[in-house]
Parts: C-alpha cells; sequence; structure tokens
C-alpha cells in the first residue's frame, strides 16, 4: 500500500510594500517556503519596482500602497520600508484587514512602535517584526540551557555589537535613509542593537524594566559629501546601562562606527553558569565542575544542522519569515516578535533619552518622553501621500 502522501499546506498569499535592499531577501525567503506566493509588490520607484516583479515572477504592481491594500485576495503584506514608515504603513494594513510582517527596527521611536502594537490589538490583526538573531542556532542553544537550569539565577547580561567602521552609506553599503531621524528615526543602537538586545530579551524571558542610563555618540569623521547627501545626523555609537526586575541589569554596546577592536562577546551570567554568544557562532558555557572551573564550547551547527532535519518543530523556528508562516498555518506557537520588538525599543529609547536628558530615566517616563518620528506625509511621484491618523492611540 502507498503512504498517504502529505497533505499540501495552506497557501499564503502575501504583498510587498518596498522593493529594495532587504525585499530581496524576503522575496528569495518566501520562495524557498512550500506555498507561499507573492502576489503584488509596491514601490514608488517604478523601475525598480518593475525590475523587483520581473526578477520574482510577481504578477501585480503598485506605485500606491492602499490600491495594492483594497486588493481582497492577499493575507499578509510585508513592508520593507525606512523606520519612519513602518508604523503608519503597518497600521494602514492592520486596519485594511491583512496580517502584517515588518522589518526591524519596529520603528523609528518607541512611541511609534506602540501604536503599531495597539493596532494589531485593534484590529485583531498579526504584527510580525522581522528579529532574525531569536531563530538561530546559538539563540536556540543557549535557550536550551537556560531552561534546563544550567545558569541558575541569572543576573546579568550583556549586549554587544560591533562594526569597526560600518555606517550605512556614508561608509559604503546600502541607502542613504539610514543616516537620518527623517527616515530612520536613529542610527546604531536601533538599526543593530534591536538583533543583539532583543535576542537577550527573548533569552532573559522578557524581564520588566526598570529604569536605564546610557548616551549616544557621533564623533568619528566621514565622507564629507556623502554625510551631506545622507543628512546624516544619527549615533554611530550607543551605550547602555538598564535594570531590570529582580535585581537583573543589562549592559548594552552597539557601535557602526569605533577606533576598536573587537568587542568581546555578549553574555549571560548565572549563580552556575554563564554562557557567552560570539558574534562568529560560537556559545561557550563556563561553569564548575567537581570544584573545578569548566569551559566547554558547544556544537552549536552540528546540532542545529541535525535538528533541522529531523525536528519539524525546530523548523518551524529556523528563520524570521519561516517562523511567521509556520505559526499562520497554525503548526507551532507564534512568538510575540511585536512584543519583543516593543520591549527592545523601550530601553533603546530610555538610553536615548537619558542622553537628551543627562539623567537615568525610569521605564514609567518613556513612553511619555518619547516623541513620534512617524512620517505623517511623503511626497510621490503620483502626489503627497498623506498617512492616516491612529485614531485609538493616546498620543
Ligand atoms: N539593507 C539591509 O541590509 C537591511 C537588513 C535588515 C533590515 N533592513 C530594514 O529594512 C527596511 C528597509 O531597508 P532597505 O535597505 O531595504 O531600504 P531601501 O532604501 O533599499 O528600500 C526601501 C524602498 O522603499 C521604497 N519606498 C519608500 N517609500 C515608499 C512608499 N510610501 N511606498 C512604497 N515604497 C516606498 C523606496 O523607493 C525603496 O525602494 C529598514 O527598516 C531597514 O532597517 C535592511
Amino acid at each position: 500500500m502507498n503512504p498517504t502522501p502529505p497533505a499540501a499546506p495552506r497557501e499564503i498569499r502575501v504583498a510587498l510594500i518596498g522593493t529594495g535592499v532587504i525585499a530581496h531577501t524576503h522575496a528569495r525567503d518566501y520562495a524557498r517556503i512550500p506555498g507561499v506566493t507573492i502576489v503584488a509588490a509596491c514601490d514608488l520607484n517604478e523601475a525598480k519596482l518593475d525590475a523587483f516583479c520581473r526578477q520574482y515572477d510577481i504578477p501585480h504592481q503598485y506605485l500606491d500602497y492602499r490600491r495594492l491594500l483594497e486588493r481582497d485576495d492577499i493575507e499578509v503584506v510585508d513592508v520593507c520600508l525606512h523606520n519612519n514608515l513602518h508604523a503608519p504603513i503597518s497600521v494602514a494594513v492592520m486596519a485594511a484587514g491583512k496580517h502584517c510582517y515588518c522589518e526591524k527596527p519596529m520603528a523609528g521611536a518607541y512611541t511609534d512602535a506602540l501604536a503599531m502594537h495597539d493596532a494589531a490589538r485593534h484590529y485583531n490583526r498579526r504584527l510580525h517584526i522581522q528579529l532574525g538573531m531569536i531563530y538561530g542556532g546559538q539563540t536556540h542553544a543557549a535557550r536550551t540551557l537556560i531552561a534546563n537550569g544550567r545558569l541558575g539565577r541569572i543576573y546579568h547580561a550583556r549586549s554587544y555589537g560591533y562594526r569597526r567602521r560600518g555606517r550605512p552609506y556614508v561608509d559604503g553599503y546600502a541607502e542613504k535613509e539610514f543616516d537620518s531621524t527623517h527616515w530612520a528615526g536613529h542610527g546604531a543602537l536601533y538599526d543593530m542593537g534591536v538583533y543583539h538586545i532583543s535576542r537577550l530579551l527573548y533569552l532573559l524571558g522578557r524581564p520588566r524594566l526598570e529604569s536605564v542610563s546610557g548616551a549616544v555618540y557621533q564623533e568619528l569623521a566621514m565622507d564629507p559629501e556623502r554625510r551631506a547627501e545622507s543628512g546624516f545626523d544619527v549615533e554611530e555609537l550607543g551605550v547602555g546601562f538598564a535594570k531590570y526586575e529582580n535585581g537583573l541589569t543589562l549592559d548594552i554596546l552597539e557601535s557602526w562606527a569605533v577606533h576598536a577592536s573587537a568587542f568581546p562577546p555578549s553574555v549571560v551570567y548565572g549563580s552556575e553558569g554563564g554562557i557567552e554568544i560570539s558574534a562568529d557562532g560560537r556559545l561557550g558555557y563556563y561553569s564548575e565542575l567537581d570544584g573545578y572551573m569548566t569551559e566547554t564550547t558547544l556544537d552549536v551547527a552540528g546540532k542545529d544542522y541535525r535538528d533541522l532535519r529531523f525536528d519539524p518543530l525546530r523548523r518551524c523556528y529556523e528563520n524570521s519569515q519561516a517562523h511567521f508562516i509556520a505559526a499562520l498555518r497554525g503548526e507551532c506557537e507564534a512568538i510575540d516578535t511585536a512584543g519583543l520588538a516593543l520591549d527592545t525599543m523601550l530601553v533603546s529609547e530610555g538610553i536615548f533619552l537619558s542622553s537628551q536628558l543627562g539623567r537615568e530615566v525610569t521605564a514609567d517616563e518613556i513612553p511619555g518622553l518619547s516623541r513620534s518620528l512617524a512620517i505623517r506625509e511623503q511626497e510621490t511621484p503620483f502626489g503627497n501621500l498623506v498617512y492616516p491618523p491612529w485614531p485609538f492611540i493616546s498620543e
């Protein structure tokens, strides 16, 4: 008797808004997931949009995202736009009844991220934020050690992210919108810090923030023409110290550019053991055995290779896209990435506010101090786009 063939996965129809650098990664990731079809794409740049749609065989093109949202055959809209467009367009996506997959950081300002979070509840839609580092084998291994009690009582963590010279556009890579408060909101601390901070908050079980202090810097010289073109006015280095519930502390150092050798790894310290999460993919575990101090390097890659082949549940957490689609199909429990991204925004915004005010800020103060940077109006080839207000959110 022939075995019953596996049922075809439910088709998920996706549209992309924004067809720039990261949209290519998304299109390739969706292509690897059986049953996902990209139905439509939108960009203000017609030539870019057309080339993108031809490359990925996408049948429908839109310059105006509002026309795309009128389609009733789309379940998910993936927002691949500059940070300060995440809130207005994600809210519009959910208001149009679609689930929303949105790029990181969640928004350019905490208050805008909160609006997105509220909108998901208000419209009863899923909001997923791309937090790529929470799926990797290192994070999975670290979570396993923590869940099995190998660290004991966790009391301190460190989120470090290092680029010696990697400011977008002015140092060569990516577009100029990364560098301006107008489009991006912030620099290194939000752009790359989001990956490292969210990974640690995920490992720590999303502890409640109490207070934070810190500073942001832009000190290193850059190409003057590119500085002028981009209007570079964001931080290249962010430094912070945060206090969480139960005495837990977190120190943060995130660099796009610094005169320094590579930073030490991110860490989690506990009473029974500590872990080091190295940028090269290694995971170190430090503890004691019969009175002797031990140092173990876990074979993360080997275990992950096997798990991803043998364990269907692990595959549901392989990467951001795979997880979002699997959770949408009910194949696994969804990680609350919007909540995790919002927690990350809270501590990042706290560092920025502390830098501005020259003092520590409490978590309770941050929502009131955070100022919206969301773009409300944008020039387009078809006239001025005015984004709808968010009536259900107290600003
Ligand atoms: N570039 C990367 O390596 C990278 C990596 C991870 C995450 N991201 C995130 O992805 C987002 C986008 O970054 P990117 O590098 O792809 O930017 P990009 O500049 O390459 O692409 C953005 C696209 O959005 C289009 N656009 C702007 N306003 C629009 C509107 N109202 N309607 C439709 N299209 C519009 C632009 O024409 C452009 O093509 C950012 O939030 C960034 O943080 C980027």
